[in-house]
């Protein structure tokens, strides 16, 4: 209905010439409304961009593979690169210098298996039964009004209470979560505005003060370890190795973060995507019908179509690396401090690893997409989102089969966090 409107096609000679002029920090709004027939000319032309600042612009899946599997080489410490971005001294500098994601060993690791230790497959299994009934509920809600708005009144609503209970946030704090999330990583975009910097400084300090409060109450009173990963992270691991104050806050900002607009974006880009191919959808919703008694089936159908979202549409589009030496990726030297951009959402869409891959193919078998990133840092969170994508999308598909946009939906005009902002819908 809205096909025009969702994904706005390019024509040839228009890809041609963003591609040919492609630098990140100067991105034409056509290019974010629709950045795949410019990838699809980068692919072909120059899988290794040079852009103005001296960095490489990465579209092939295989040297993205490189990159991540290299982590010697491949750095993910931003100190060198965020000093000059946002000013040393700055709350966001110290912010996203201490998150794991954004570090080596040892605080990664460090970091990285006190979470992990919270997310095993059975306290994610755990999970579902609370996940189910707060969805029903989003759902309940829409069917009263006769639709809503997917972002705000279900995609956006789900993270904040999953990433909520992980840590054990009270629900009565979660309001304020989402916008604070916003601020602090749309502050990663390749430009940033004096207005978004500012915004993303007070949303770092105002978080710090909120979690210094929790932390104090959860040391104070402990929480279940296997589950409650505040708990995990203020306890630290059986060798009695813990992180400091500054790590611990800064890394629960962390995951309240990363669990949280990607999330969004996969649940809305996937609705989204549904209704802008009715083919897959009619494809997605005969499968469904057929497969109504049998769970197993249920599942499997639908965790292939939330990978096949995430390949389509990644929420994350961009990664980065900084090279600790000279080297080389897909036959070009790079010297030692070289900054390179991993664009996740090329290479899902590189011919040479994805059949026929500008198409959604929701049963798509053998489909290695990169949405998660890969290697030590590949997202901790993949399963945890896999179930919300899986139990949020394929329950309103059930019980909303014929839901429509209403007007056309508001993209978040992200280069990095791919999504809509809006997206007003009736459901018959
Ligand atoms: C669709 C949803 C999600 C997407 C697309 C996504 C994507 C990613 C990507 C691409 C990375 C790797 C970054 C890099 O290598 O530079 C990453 C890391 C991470 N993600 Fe996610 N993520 C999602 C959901 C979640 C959730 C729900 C959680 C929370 C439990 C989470 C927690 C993390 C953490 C802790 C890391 C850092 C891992 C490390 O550095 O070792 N993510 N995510």
């Amino acid at each position: 209905m809205f096909k025009d409107q969702i994904t706005p096609t390019m024509s040839a000679a228009r890809a041609r010439e963003i591609a040919a002029s492609f630098d990140l920090r100067a991105l034409p709004a056509d290019f974010l409304a629709n950045p795949y027939p410019v990838y699809a000319v980068l692919h072909e032309t120059e899988p290794i961009r040079r852009m103005p600042d001296g960095s490489c612009f990465l579209t092939r899946y295989a040297d993205l593979v490189a990159v991540y599997r290299d982590a010697q080489t491949f750095s993910s410490d931003k100190h060198v690169e965020f000093a000059p971005k946002y000013g040393a001294d700055s709350p966001l500098f110290e912010h996203h210098t201490t998150s794991l994601v954004f570090n080596d060993p040892p605080l990664h690791t460090r970091v990285r298996k006190l979470i992990m230790g919270a997310l095993t497959r059975r306290a994610i299994a755990e999970m579902e039964p609370g996940l189910v009934q707060l969805v029903d509920q989003l759902l309940d809600r829409i069917d009263a009004q006769g639709g809503g708005d997917l972002i705000e009144d279900f995609a956006s609503a789900i993270p904040v209470e999953i990433i909520g209970n992980l840590l054990d946030v009270p629900h009565g704090d979660r309001g304020p979560l989402r916008d604070w999330s916003l601020a602090i990583l749309g502050a990663l975009e390749p430009v940033v505005t004096p207005e978004q910097h500012a915004l993303g400084n007070r949303s770092v300090t105002e978080m710090l003060d909120y979690l210094r409060t929790l932390v104090t109450e959860r040391r104070r009173q402990p929480g279940d370890p296997e589950r409650d990963v505040l708990t995990r992270l203020i306890q630290g691991d059986a060798t009695g190795d813990k992180l400091s104050e500054v790590e611990l806050l800064q890394n629960c900002i962390f995951l309240l973060n990363a669990g949280h607009e990607t999330t969004t974006n996969l649940i809305g880009n996937g609705l989204l995507a549904l209704q802008e191919h009715p083919h897959a959808r009619e494809g997605l919703l005969d499968s469904l019908r057929a497969q109504q008694g049998d769970p197993a089936m249920l599942e499997n159908t639908l965790t292939l179509a939330v990978d096949e979202f995430l390949r389509f549409e990644s929420s994350n589009q961009l990664g980065n690396r900084r090279a600790l030496k000279p080297t080389t990726v897909g036959g070009v030297d790079l010297p030692e401090g070289a900054l390179v951009t991993l664009c996740i959402g090329a290479a899902n869409r590189d011919p040479a690893q994805f059949d026929r891959p500008e198409v959604l193919d929701l049963t798509r078998e053998n489909n290695r997409h990169l949405a998660f990133g890969f290697g030590i840092h590949q997202c901790a969170g993949l399963s945890l989102a896999r179930l919300e994508g899986r139990i949020a999308i394929g329950r309103f598909l059930q019980r909303f089969p014929g839901y429509q946009l209403a007007e056309p939906p508001t993209r978040g005009g992200r280069a990095r966090f791919r999504g809509f902002l809006r997206a007003a819908f009736s459901i018959r």
